[in-house]
């Protein structure tokens, strides 16, 4: 006869209830309690097909079905009273549906097991959760191509090496990031399309001898099949890596444009003003401005990323079927997800209210010698001079306006024509920024016109 301290679920072996340690490090109900949702779901399909096949009982399905909708109703109402002595989610509710229906909640565990439970209900969280990346990288990009639209030939310095390089428009710099976000859904996409087979009827690992019909649980869940091996179906944690993998390149994405933020917003730069709504005040400096929206989103990518690092670890070099470890995967992946998401909501805000300092980007995208590069192609095209020969000519001249103190426009013809005395007054229709910007017509270059192509496919697209 087992202990009466000893486990409901699982004790009937055991003469004596665990250890408070073992209890602390066993229990996972703190964190899997956000999979309520997902638990009774899953244990609602499972319980109609049980019916459908004949292995229960209409009456008993009934009472099930009813009592799961109870048991549903208090964890949404905040009634529900969680147990750390039933370790986690899928045996909290079990108990609280006995204590409801009574007997007919002991066969709902028929032909499953919490291997096959477990990886259900977290796939269909995970499901979930790429369902919100994808509206909201959607919202993040229309917010963008608006950004866009407003600024297609607006110039603003592009930079490498954080250098001014050449003029580059606003609207095309902002669709860059439409592209790479594009990038980021199509990984969502991606991951979810593959992770969608269902892991339920699997079992403990080797399947059931019940005549269960996995294709009926498979389809009421939403997925597009049921799993094919039922040791893989319990072992496979490659959906929640994959979910981090596409968070982690995302949260990169968004770390690298927040840190742009950050550089546009300062008082050097002045590109952009951040709206009051997404800035923070100092407590000391009255006159402080500070974008920490954009800092936070910056290093978001550090927790995230690190969540797919953990889990990796934790699934190397585990051995088939199903192992304790697994249950480190969820904490990683909730925190991930709910950071992503804040990350995703937050960038959606600020672009949106963000306004672009028109004068500065100018002023700035005419600084450092942009046009040099033009130059030079006009001397190839032109004066007929190799590239490598305009390369050094140019350079000349930028040697020559530097030590001047003055920009390329501003030099003299005769003073051009001391370096190159092939060049005629028509150089100097090149050497704006707008001149600059209009030229580069090449498919996926910088040119307003080309940019208004891409803002127009891409509305079309985001409808
Ligand atoms: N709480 C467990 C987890 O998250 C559920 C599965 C437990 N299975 C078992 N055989 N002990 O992984």
């Amino acid at each position: 006869m087992a202990d009466q301290s000893s486990n409901q679920m699982w004790g009937g072996r055991f003469a004596a209830g665990p250890d408070a340690i073992m209890e602390a490090i066993n229990a996972s109900i703190g964190f899997d309690k956000r999979m309520a949702a997902q638990d009774i779901a899953g244990s609602r399909a499972h319980a109609a097909m049980l019916g459908a096949t004949g292995i229960l009982e209409p009456s008993d399905v009934e009472a099930i079905r009813e009592g799961l909708l109870t048991v549903l109703s208090e964890i949404e109402g905040g009634t529900f009273a969680f147990s750390t002595a039933l370790e986690d989610i899928h045996m909290n509710v079990e108990a609280r549906l006995k204590e409801i229906i009574g007997e007919p909640a002991g066969r709902l565990h028929t032909g499953r097991s919490r291997n096959d439970q477990v990886a259900t209900d977290f796939k269909l969280w995970v499901r979930d959760q790429l369902d919100a990346a994808e509206a909201g990288l959607l919202a993040l990009m229309k917010a963008l191509v608006a950004q866009a639209e407003a600024g297609a030939d607006w110039v603003m310095p592009g930079f490498t090496h954080l250098q001014t390089a050449q003029p580059v428009t606003w609207g095309h710099h902002m669709m860059a990031y439409v592209e790479m976000f594009a990038r980021d859904l199509s990984r969502v996409r991606d991951a979810r399309a593959r992770m969608n087979e269902s892991p339920l009827g699997a079992a403990a690992l080797a399947g059931t001898g019940f005549a269960i019909d996995r294709h009926m649980t498979a389809e009421a869940l939403g997925f597009d099949r049921p799993s094919a091996n039922s040791l893989d179906a319990v072992s496979d944690r490659d959906f929640a890596l994959e979910f981090l993998g596409a968070a982690s390149i995302c949260a990169m994405h968004l770390s690298r444009f927040a840190e742009e933020l950050v550089i546009w917003s300062s008082a050097q730069f002045r590109f952009v003003v951040l709206s009051d709504r997404f800035s923070t005040g100092s407590s000391i400096m009255p006159q402080k401005k500070n974008p920490d929206a954009a800092e936070l989103i910056r290093a978001k990518v550090g927790r995230i990323f690190g969540a797919q690092t953990a889990l990796m670890m934790v699934m190397k070099g585990l051995p088939l079927a199903y192992s304790k470890d697994m249950q480190e995967d969820k904490e990683q992946v909730f925190d991930a997800a709910d950071n992503w998401m804040l990350a995703l909501a937050a960038m959606e805000g600020m672009v949106r209210d963000m306004t672009a300092n028109r004068e500065a980007l100018e002023a700035a995208a005419g600084a450092g010698f942009s046009t040099a590069t033009d130059l030079a192609d006009w001397l190839v095209r032109e004066l007929g001079l190799p590239f490598r020969d305009a390369h050094h000519v140019t350079g000349s001249l930028v040697a020559k306006a530097e030590a001047k103190g003055c920009d390329l426009p501003d030099l003299s013809l005769a003073e051009m024509q001391s370096v190159h005395d092939g060049i005629t007054e028509a150089v100097y229709g090149v050497l704006g920024v707008h001149n600059s910007v209009a030229s580069r017509m090449s498919y996926g270059g910088t040119a307003p016109a080309r940019v208004r192509e891409q803002v127009a496919r891409w509305k079309e697209i985001l409808g």
